[in-house]
């Protein structure tokens, strides 16, 4: 049972990529035409099947198989009535439709929400307007609404490919749809114009993409990106030169201090060096803590994989579904270390209740998910929107976490308990823990988590604007090396600071710094929602309920994840600095 599941779940990956090839038609082939969905221009992500709108479709509705990345970005593809020949130009007519009242009304606000539909011909996305809208004069104010019944394709082919295709509309004047008689009988129509091309099939892609429907407002704004980059080595050197430094002279007083003891007893008494007996002392809440760790080195391993792939060009570049279905398979796949990192430092922490650990580490990020996505998914059910999952792709994605993610999680967390060997220490720790001096305001979590979010948040933010545009809007993005970069900058930057604080925290006498290195680098998280606030309310037109509960929905969810991983980084390069410091002094 779980086998099949399995393997249905990697077909359905598999087609995301290896169902490309050319298909080559001979004179006289049909080519296929799907209808696949219709939504307003601004809601990139609210869509419904195009067969939902009054118009000419066949007695019986046949769908195509789609792969899961297809069903996870909203495509319902069924077949159409067109009917194209490969190489014949031509101009006929698809049918006529009588609209009745509320039929007229209902094309009518889809209008007035500039709704476009979306086919798809040989794998190519062809768009348009289903209709268009007419404001004259401020007065009288005229306020007409046509719509467009007559569709003209042009298709590029070389040889025996199609290469390139689109759809204009403009050929025929449009039915206006403004006090018509009802029922309203509408005649569609269409024609066909095949275009002798140089292209060859390798150049698809890029012809596709060039020539979209959507307007490409996205520039890349080099200058920026490479000057952010720059900032950041320079701030990156810059803590390494100060930490390394500073703590140059502190080895140097502590361990000349210790040899000729009792000179002077004071100067001893300060620093980090003091709490060296409670520094190792295990946080409160061990099995959250380490369910952190597990999950997010979870998803360092998945971020990594996923622009490792892309970077080798696995995607398929017109449509973004590729990447979601990837994630949702590579996240099963890959939970067996997150168990595994969870159980162990759990167990070298000394905890007991594996078990419990287990089950913390596997519901830590599901369960969020879970429950966004449901509401999402249930508002989405009830607009009627291609966006709700159908239920089969609901079961196939609950036996993935069933049968792979969760026993791969127990089966991680098995090992890491049984090989998770010990948490060596340099300093012993003592029973009874040290008073915790008063600390100014600068040095209080608040700043440092201000601190420690908004660097790492500031080398990223040139480039979170391209990656919130590919998201949520309808840019492509091709710039994986850059985000690559970026991925290994945004890392390091979290290291660099956590080290840096940890080590003002410490100073401070405060021994409280598992927890502490964690959120103060976590809160980058916090940083990007409230980016992410500001691109929906100022860069995006979307609207409706829909959509906005999607965005923000899911746009927590990964605000989340981005702590989880952060949280994760700046903890375990807490833990080697700390190690190395205390490693260093001489121990009485
Ligand atoms: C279709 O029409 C276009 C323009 O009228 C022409 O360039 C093209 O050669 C025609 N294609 C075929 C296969 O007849
Ligand atoms: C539409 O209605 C008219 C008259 O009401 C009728 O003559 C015509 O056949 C109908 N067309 C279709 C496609 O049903
Ligand atoms: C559609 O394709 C034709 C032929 O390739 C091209 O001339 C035309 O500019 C395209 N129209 C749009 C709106 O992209």
């Amino acid at each position: 049972m779980a086998a099949v599941w399995v393997l249905l779940a990697l077909t359905a990956l598999v087609a995301d990529y290896c169902l490309v090839s050319a298909t080559s038609y001979k004179e006289g082939d049909k080519v296929l035409v799907y209808v696949n969905k219709v939504g307003p221009y601004f809601n990139p992500h609210e869509t419904y099947h195009y067969y939902q709108l009054p118009v000419c479709r066949p007695n019986k509705i046949e769908h195509k198989r789609l792969s899961l990345g297809e069903v996870l970005d909203g495509d319902r593809m069924a077949e159409s009535l067109y009917d194209i020949t490969f190489r014949s130009n031509g101009s006929q007519e698809l049918c006529k439709v009588n609209l009745s009242e509320s039929d007229v009304e209902l094309l009518r606000s889809a209008i007035e929400d500039l709704y476009y539909f979306e086919f798809v011909l040989d794998d190519i996305p062809v768009r348009g307007f289903i209709g268009h809208l007419e404001e004259g004069g401020f007065l009288p104010h005229t306020h007409k609404i046509f719509l467009w019944s007559h569709l003209h394709f042009n298709i590029e082919y070389n040889k025996d490919h199609v290469i390139y295709a689109n759809v204009t509309t403009k050929d025929q004047l449009p039915v206006p749809l403004d006090g018509t008689a009802i029922p309203l009988e509408v005649t569609f129509t269409y024609s066909v114009k095949w275009i002798p091309t140089e292209l060859g099939y390798e150049q698809r892609a890029t012809r596709i993409r060039d020539d979209s429907f959507f307007p490409k407002n996205l520039e890349i704004h080099w200058l920026s990106i490479i000057n952010s980059l720059v900032l950041v080595f320079l701030l990156i050197g810059f803590v390494v030169i100060i930490m390394t430094r500073v703590l140059k002279s502190d080895f140097a007083r502590y361990n000349i201090e210790d040899e000729d003891d009792a000179d002077d007893l004071d100067s001893d008494d300060n620093g980090w060096k003091i709490i060296r007996t409670d520094v190792f002392r295990f946080p409160p809440c061990k099995n959250l803590f380490c369910a952190i760790l597990g999950v997010g080195s979870q998803f360092l391993a998945l971020a990594t994989g996923i622009l490792l792939m892309a970077l080798a060009g696995v995607f398929n570049v017109h449509r973004h579904g590729a990447i979601n279905a990837t994630a949702v398979i590579l996240y099963a796949f890959t939970s067996n270390i997150s168990g595994f990192v969870a159980a162990s430092m759990y167990k070298k922490m000394g905890g007991d209740n594996w078990v419990w650990n287990i089950n913390l580490t596997s519901a830590l990020f599901a369960m969020p998910f879970f429950l966004v996505w449901a509401v999402i998914n249930s508002v989405a059910w009830a607009y009627g929107t291609t966006r709700a999952l159908p239920a089969t792709t609901v079961i196939l994605l609950m036996a993935l976490w069933l049968f792979v993610g969760y026993p791969l999680t127990v089966f991680g967390g098995i090992l890491g308990k049984n090989y998770g060997g010990s948490f060596d220490v340099p300093c012993r720790t003592k029973n009874i823990a040290r008073e915790i001096p008063r600390v100014p305001w600068y040095r209080s979590a608040f700043v440092h988590c201000a601190i420690g979010g908004f660097l790492p948040f500031s080398a990223i933010s040139v480039e979170l604007y391209y990656i919130f545009a590919t998201l949520w809007g309808r840019e492509q993005y091709t710039l994986f090396g850059i985000l690559f970069i970026v991925y290994g900058i945004l890392l390091s930057v979290t290291a660099c600071i956590s080290i840096a604080l940890t080590y003002f925290q410490l100073s401070a006498e405060d021994y409280r710094w598992w927890w502490r290195s964690m959120f103060s680098a976590g809160s980058t998280g916090v940083f990007v929602f409230l980016y992410a606030l500001f691109y929906f309310l100022k860069r995006s037109n979307m609207s409706g309920l829909l959509q906005t509960l999607e965005f923000l929905g899911y746009t927590a969810l990964t605000c989340y994840v981005f702590f989880l991983m952060l949280a994760t980084v700046s903890f375990f390069a807490s833990l080697k600095f700390v190690r190395y410091i205390y490693v260093n002094i001489k121990m009485d």
